[in-house]
C-alpha cells in the first residue's frame, strides 16, 4: 500500500544544475563518469581516511556472515562491495550495480564482484536472491524513494536486511553551519586543488547540494515502513552519520 503523504523524490528539482527532471539521471550519470577516476581520492581525504573502516562498522551492524550474498546498490567505485566482500568471503558473492560506467570500470579493478550498470529503482536482479542490499550515499540520485526501496524489498529474501548510509544535516545549527562550510566549500576547492579537475569539484560541490535539500530523516523512515520493510531505524554516529536500517 503507497502512503500519499511521502514526498517519493528525494529532494526537489535543482534546475540550476540540470533544467528539467527528464534530463536529471543522464546529468548525474556524466557527472559520476568524468569524476569516476578521482572519487576514491576525494573520499579519503573528506572522511580523513576513515571511510572503508566505517563503511565495515556498517556492514558488521547488519550481522552480515561468511557464505551471504550482497547486492550493493550504487556501488560507485566500490567502497561498500570491497567491504562486504572481506566479509561474505569466497563462498558468499557480492553484486554492484550502479548506472555509471565510469564508476564501474574502478571497481572492477579493485573487488572479486559481479557488476550490473542499473538504476537502484530498476535492478536488473533476480527476486528474494540477496541476503543484505546495501546503498552509500546515494540515495539521493535515485528518482523516487517508493520505487527504490520497493525494488529492494523484491530482491531480498524473506528475513534479509537492507542498510542505506547517509549524510543528514546535524540537529545543531552550529554544527550544521560547519558542515556546509566544509561539504559545501571545502570538499569541492580541497578536490579542485588536488586532483585538478573542474568535473571531480562539480562532483562534490553536487554531493552537497543534493545532501543539503534531501528530505528530511523521518520522510526515508517513512517511505521504508510504506514499502514494506519492518524493524525500521535510524543509527546516528557523529551527529550525521546516518544508517536506515530495515528487514524484509
Ligand atoms: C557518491 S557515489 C557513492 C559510491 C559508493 N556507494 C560509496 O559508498 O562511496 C554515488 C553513486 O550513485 C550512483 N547513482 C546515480 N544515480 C543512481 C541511481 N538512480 N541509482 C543507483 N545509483 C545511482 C552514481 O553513479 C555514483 O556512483
Amino acid at each position: 500500500m503507497t502512503d500519499s503523504t511521502i514526498d517519493a523524490k528525494p529532494h526537489p528539482t535543482l534546475a540550476d544544475w540540470y533544467g528539467e527532471d527528464a534530463a536529471r539521471q543522464g546529468y548525474i550519470n556524466r557527472l559520476f563518469d568524468k569524476g569516476s577516476t578521482h572519487y576514491d581520492w576525494v573520499n579519503a581525504v573528506m572522511s580523513f581516511g576513515s571511510g572503508y573502516r566505517y563503511r565495515d562498522e556498517v556492514l558488521h551492524r547488519t550481522k552480515l556472515q561468511p557464505g551471504m550474498r550482497v547486492l550493493d546498490v550504487a556501488c560507485g567505485t566500490g567502497p561498500v562491495a570491497v567491504a562486504a566482500k572481506r566479509i561474505v568471503g569466497p563462498s558468499g558473492r557480492v553484486v554492484g550495480v550502479d548506472p555509471s560506467r565510469g564508476m564501474l570500470n574502478v571497481a572492477r579493478q579493485k573487488v572479486d564482484a559481479n557488476f550490473v550498470e542499473a538504476l537502484g529503482e530498476a535492478l536488473a536482479v533476480r527476486s528474494e536472491s540477496f541476503d543484505l542490499v546495501t546503498m552509500g550515499y546515494a540515495l539521493r540520485h535515485v528518482s523516487d524513494l517508493l520505487a527504490a526501496f520497493g525494488e529492494y524489498r523484491r530482491v531480498l529474501k524473506p528475513g534479509g536486511r537492507v542498510v542505506i548510509m547517509e549524510i543528514a544535516l546535524p540537529e545543531s545549527r552550529l554544527r550544521r553551519r560547519f558542515l556546509g562550510w566544509y561539504m559545501g566549500r571545502a570538499v569541492p576547492l580541497i578536490t579542485r586543488w588536488g586532483t585538478g579537475s573542474r568535473d571531480a569539484e562539480q562532483m562534490m560541490r553536487y554531493y552537497w547540494d543534493t545532501t543539503e535539500q534531501c528530505v528530511p530523516p523521518a520522510t526515508i523512515l517513512a517511505a521504508l515502513r510504506d514499502a514494506g520493510f519492518r524493524e525500521v531505524r535510524r543509527d546516528v554516529q557523529w551527529s550525521m552519520l546516518c544508517e536506515y536500517h530495515g528487514v524484509r
